[in-house]
């Protein structure tokens, strides 16, 4: 971040900054859902995890266990090691179950987490060094594609057959509008070589009910979540919002299958923002747009694939086909 202090007013340029700057100027209000990932927003969303109405990750958890076995066949083929990229690593709770069964197996690979996080990224490191310490591990700071391809380029000076496997796990992809989400995995796909292999986890459309449920936790974890976001800004921007003035909304739309959540001003109010000199007026009930959680279809998740150079090779279910871990492998 960049203070440029003037006689009253200081400007600040960051990520943020901007987002805030013209998220808050439209109409309507919108703030982006990377920006929730600050120290407390990651706690948080560690938190989720084990709610008991967010699915996703029991279901993931559930897939990755039951497919350790064929994944690790699948990812060591032909004998080649292979580096594991994982973008947006968290906390890494599900990643470990496989990185264990791996080096046990003593597996010929590297783990290469990657997350906007420091701290996060910082804490896990520490963690896999102390409870795997056979297992390599270069973590990578910064953007999804930024670090990708950083890894590529260092992966490529050591000139060996090191097979890249991108894991895009916990549907972070439903994060993405439709075109967002095309642009990106266009991007990884000029990044990855015929044979590199990406796994997503993806989110699949079921009963509006549950989903609808996963968002609206009864104790109020994801509304903390939510309102975090302008704690943060108060915090990195000398911001007044009142958070006691404001409610956490979400509605899922099954025909778009997309699960939208919203701030709510619960009253008539102003809010300053003094790092960007500007004031933002909100109205009886003015929502701020935060983020959008899409669910998948198979049709969608192969045509994704078929748009962006890669095959739709392996697909992999929970029991109760909640969620989709599916691997897309880069075309020839
Ligand atoms: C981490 C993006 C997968 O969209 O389900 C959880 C974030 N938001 N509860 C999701 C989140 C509200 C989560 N992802």
């Amino acid at each position: 971040m960049l203070l440029d202090h003037t006689d009253t007013t200081y400007l600040i340029s960051s990520a943020l900054a901007d987002e805030v700057r013209t998220g808050l100027t439209q109409q309507p209000k919108r703030l982006s859902s990377r920006f929730f990932y600050d120290a407390e927003g990651s706690r948080l969303f560690s938190e989720i995890m084990h709610l008991p109405e967010y699915y996703l990750t029991r279901s993931e958890y559930e897939i990755i266990d039951n497919y350790k076995e064929q994944w690790l066949r699948l990812f060591a083929a032909d004998n080649r090691p292979f580096d594991l990229i994982e973008l947006g690593a968290g906390d890494g709770l599900k990643t470990k179950v496989l990185l264990s069964h791996f080096v046990e197996q003593n597996a010929r690979f590297s783990y290469s987490p990657v997350d906007i996080s420091e701290t996060v990224l910082d804490e896990l490191t520490d963690d896999l060094r102390q409870k795997l310490p056979t297992l390599t591990v270069k973590p990578q700071h910064g953007d999804y594609t930024d670090a990708l391809a950083q890894i590529v380029q260092r992966t490529a000076s050591e000139a060996d057959s090191t097979r890249l496997i991108v894991l895009f796990l916990g549907s972070n992809i439903g994060n993405f509008t439709p075109d967002a989400a095309l642009d990106f995995y266009h991007q990884l796909s000029a990044l990855l070589r015929p044979g590199d292999m990406l796994l997503t986890g993806f989110d699949l459309q079921k009963h509006p009910a549950v989903i609808h449920a996963a968002y609206n936790d009864r104790q109020g974890l994801t509304k903390a979540f939510n309102l975090n976001l302008l704690r943060r800004i108060n915090r990195e921007l000398d911001a007044d919002f009142n958070l006691a003035a404001f409610d956490h909304y979400e509605v899922y739309d099954p025909e778009r299958g997309e699960a939208r959540s919203y701030l709510v001003s619960q009253t008539k109010q102003t809010v300053t923002i003094k790092a960007l000199d500007m004031t933002v007026a909100f109205d009886y009930g003015e929502i701020i747009h935060t983020e959008i959680s899409r669910k998948f279809t198979r049709q969608g998740i192969g045509q994704l694939a078929e748009q962006t150079g890669f095959s739709l090779s392996h697909w992999f279910t929970d029991c109760r086909h909640y969620f989709a871990d599916v691997v897309y492998t880069k075309n020839r």
